[in-house]
């Protein structure tokens, strides 16, 4: 079993990929680490502090514990990155060459990054965006994720590092609390749902968002870096999909559950990031490379959040 390493283990991804990399690979060949402390549901994982930006503590804990596949997760979000850009930068590109080259100088076998629908921008093609299509971010966060596709593909072209990415769309999730993102309003809409409170929503009400449930995004990401190697064609980052969605659709699906609930619409600056963000992407090429397939559709969605946050 290959050893595996998980950098910002304590985010809303990062969690939940670890204990499914746990269930899959045996916890015993998974090593978690964080800025933070684990809570108590990872307290199970074998730990190690790690700051992603000590070039040197990245390598060391790479060649020290002899990790052979990495999944760099620890990055800050859309909207966090706004207020604090030059940090977000500098966590977002620095932290990801720390861990290019730290992968390439201790032979990691595999490395795994997360992009997003946020590396897009204004003047893509919103609706069946192409993978290969117009990039123009306009925020610190999609800036960085543009700019770390290209270098994963360079680490890929000139090391010959086996550097796999995702663009996923907004994460639909009920184990860890909203951080910072702007697709973010489709968690925390379904804690304002099951305490009875009216939903104060940061988007305007007809702003569509490309969403996905997490157990979605965790099996496309195992299943993305179990792919044989000669089936990868897309070295910056493929786009993956599966449903779309208005903050009107999504209270309206919860009311099935809910009738009483609603949502007022105070749209701030998240909203003039997400209408720069694709309506849904075309993901072909990871549907044909690797075999790509969503499962969870809104309803269903709805569904679990509200059955898991209910207790
Ligand atoms: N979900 C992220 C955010 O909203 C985008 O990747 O920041």
């Amino acid at each position: 079993m290959k050893k595996i390493l998980v950098t910002g283990a304590c985010g809303q991804l990062g969690s939940e990929l670890s204990s499914a990399l746990a269930e899959q690979y045996g916890l015993e060949n998974i090593l978690i680490s964080d800025i933070s402390q684990p809570e108590r549901h990872l307290s199970k994982f074998n730990f190690s502090r790690l700051d992603v930006l000590n070039h040197q503590a990245v390598d060391q804990l790479i060649r020290e514990q002899k990790i052979e596949v990495v999944y760099h997760l620890a990055a800050m979000l859309s909207a966090s990155g706004e207020s604090r850009p030059r940090n977000a930068w500098t966590l977002n590109m620095d932290g990801l060459i720390n861990v290019l080259e730290a992968s390439r100088d201790n032979q990691v076998d595999r490395v795994f990054w997360p992009s997003s629908i946020a590396a897009f921008g204004s003047h893509t093609q919103s609706t069946d965006t192409p993978q290969y299509t117009i990039m123009d971010p306009e925020t610190v966060y999609g800036i960085s994720k543009l700019s770390g596709e290209l270098w994963c593909q360079y680490f890929y072209d000139r090391f010959k590092l086996d550097v796999r990415s995702l663009r996923y769309p907004g994460l639909i999730s009920y184990k860890s609390p909203p951080g910072g993102g702007t697709t973010d309003y489709a968690v925390s809409i379904f804690h304002s749902a099951v305490k009875k409170e009216v939903f104060e929503c940061f988007l305007h009400q007809d702003t569509k968002l490309p969403m996905m449930y997490i157990s979605d995004a965790i099996r496309a990401t195992i299943e993305l870096m179990a792919a044989p190697r000669e089936n990868i064609t897309v070295h910056t980052s493929y786009n993956l999909s599966a449903f779309s969605i208005t903050p009107r659709e999504l209270t309206e699906a919860i009311q099935l559950h809910y009738p009483s609930f609603s949502s007022i619409y105070k749209p701030d600056f998240r909203d003039l990031i997400a209408k720069t963000w694709p309506h849904n992407l075309d993901d072909s090429s990871a549907r044909k490379d690797w075999n790509w397939r969503h499962q969870f559709e809104l309803p269903q969605v709805v569904e679990v959040m509200i059955r898991n946050l209910n207790v």
